[in-house]
């Protein structure tokens, strides 16, 4: 089953996608993943991506559609969750190409109902443990032991640059122009589903477990 969690940065996305990738073996691609990487190992798509990312704006749609199509094949079995991805009409349109080359559709389109001024203070908070990139928050959700990561023991932590309240605000403008508009051509289609988003990570999870299983 091939699904999309659609939402503005900090709505949790990222930290569902993993949940079902533990719970129903599902392949999580994330495009912004995907670009951390390519900046990481200073490749030419890094090298591009990375000015633009510290801004909080977009990646173009060609890099984009090309990094999903590379590991599209990798997600075949229980199927995909594409986490930031697509976030243009340009590249829902790209993704529903690529699905249908391989006989695949999309089942859900979720959108994660969120309050914008919440997730500013959810993503400034945010951290994460260098080793095994453990999730934490300087307010909500700190390690038992300051400065020990729970589940690794590691002393190193780690945050995004595109982290602060800046560049933020840009990133939520972005999605406000650019990826909202996208629901009305999934909407036509029937795909649509709405999940409250500032609930607790496991209510938001039960809500999308409701609508995968179809309950
Ligand atoms: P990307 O990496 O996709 O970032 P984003 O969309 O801004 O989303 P985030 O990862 O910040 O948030 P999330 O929704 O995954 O939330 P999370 O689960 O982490 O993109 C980064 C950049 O890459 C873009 O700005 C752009 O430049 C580029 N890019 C990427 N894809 C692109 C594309 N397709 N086209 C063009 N450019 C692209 O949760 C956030 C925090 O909240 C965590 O601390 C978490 O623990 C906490 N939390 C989560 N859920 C809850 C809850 N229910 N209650 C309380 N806390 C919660
Ligand atoms: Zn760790």
């Amino acid at each position: 089953m091939d699904i999309i969690l659609l939402g503005p940065p900090g709505a949790g996305k990222g930290t569902q996608a993993q949940r079902l990738v533990e719970t129903r073996g599902m392949v999580q691609l994330s495009t912004g993943d995907m670009l951390r990487a390519a900046v990481k190992l200073g490749t030419p798509v890094g090298l591009k991506a990375k000015a633009v990312m510290e801004a909080g704006e977009l990646v173009s749609d060609a890099i984009v559609s090309a990094l999903i199509g590379e590991h599209l094949d990798q997600s075949s079995g229980k199927g995909a969750i594409f986490d930031g991805f697509p976030r243009t009409q340009h590249q829902a349109e790209a993704l529903d190409m690529l699905l249908s080359e391989r006989g695949r559709n999309l089942a859900h389109v979720i959108e994660l109902e969120v309050d914008e001024e919440a997730l500013v203070e959810r993503i400034t908070g945010r951290f994460t443990c260098a080793t095994c990139s453990a999730p934490y928050h300087e307010r909500l959700k700190r390690p038992a032991i300051d400065d020990t990561c729970d589940i690794c023991g590691g002393h190193e932590f780690k945050r995004r640059p595109d982290d602060n309240e800046q560049t933020v605000r840009t990133r939520m403008a972005e999605y406000r122009a650019k990826t909202a508009p996208i629901l009305p051509y999934y909407e036509a289609r029937g795909l649509v589903s709405r999940v409250e988003g500032m609930a607790s990570v496991e209510a938001v999870a039960s809500q999308i477990d409701a609508i995968l299983d179809g309950t």
